[in-house]
């Protein structure tokens, strides 16, 4: 359980509504995903797991370490969100992969997705490398009309509110929180 004297101080600020997931609900989770995901790979084959930062960070760090295979691990950089709790939609690269995709079976993973723009306009950028297979894996998911690509593998739904904590951010603050929180 976390108790109220611990949001406190880790935010500070006192900004935080209630806790949506514990860290104990999401490490049991994480690990139920990444049984899922293990056993949807041969472990012949070539698996690169490559996050969305910031955002991701966290969920990354312990979804690898409980999938079963050998994988790699890599990383995008995306501008899309500035600052504030609006989707612009418009994505730029600002870090690419170092390896290339060409081949390799590519899960990209996301912390949330809420109007699936950021998503909508990533996945042709990947599929453009020729990866032998691409599947997008979220955290959380807001479950919104009209997403181009839905993802295979969600930790959990989303309740329609602004969360951070776990990777999420709300203008770069609360990324560390070991759990997920309103605001
Ligand atoms: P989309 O393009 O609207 O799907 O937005 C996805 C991105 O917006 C995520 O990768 C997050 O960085 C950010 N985002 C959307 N909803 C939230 C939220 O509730 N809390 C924190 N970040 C969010
Ligand atoms: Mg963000």
């Amino acid at each position: 359980m976390t108790p109220p004297t611990d949001v406190a101080r880790r935010t500070g600020r006192g900004r935080v509504r209630r806790i949506i997931f514990t860290r104990e609900q999401i490490a049991l989770r994480v690990r139920e995903l990444g049984d899922e995901i293990s056993a949807c790979y041969e472990a012949r084959e070539e698996l690169l797991v490559l996050g969305l930062l910031k955002g991701s960070f966290m969920f990354l760090a312990d979804l690898v370490r409980c999938i079963h295979h050998p994988v790699q691990v890599d990383f995008i950089v995306t501008s899309s969100y500035g600052s504030g709790m609006v989707s612009s939609g418009n994505v730029q690269l600002l870090y690419d992969p170092e390896v290339s995709l060409g081949g390799r079976h590519v899960i990209l993973v996301d912390d949330i997705i809420d109007s699936g723009r950021t998503m909508a306009s990533l996945v042709p950028i990947i599929q453009a490398r020729g990866p032998a297979s691409l599947e997008l894996c979220t955290f959380l998911h807001k479950r919104r009309e009209g997403i181009a690509h839905e993802p295979r593998w969600v930790g959990f739904d989303a309740p329609p509110e602004f969360v951070v904590g776990y990777g999420l951010d709300y203008s770069e603050n609360f990324r560390h929180l070991p759990y997920v929180a309103s605001i």
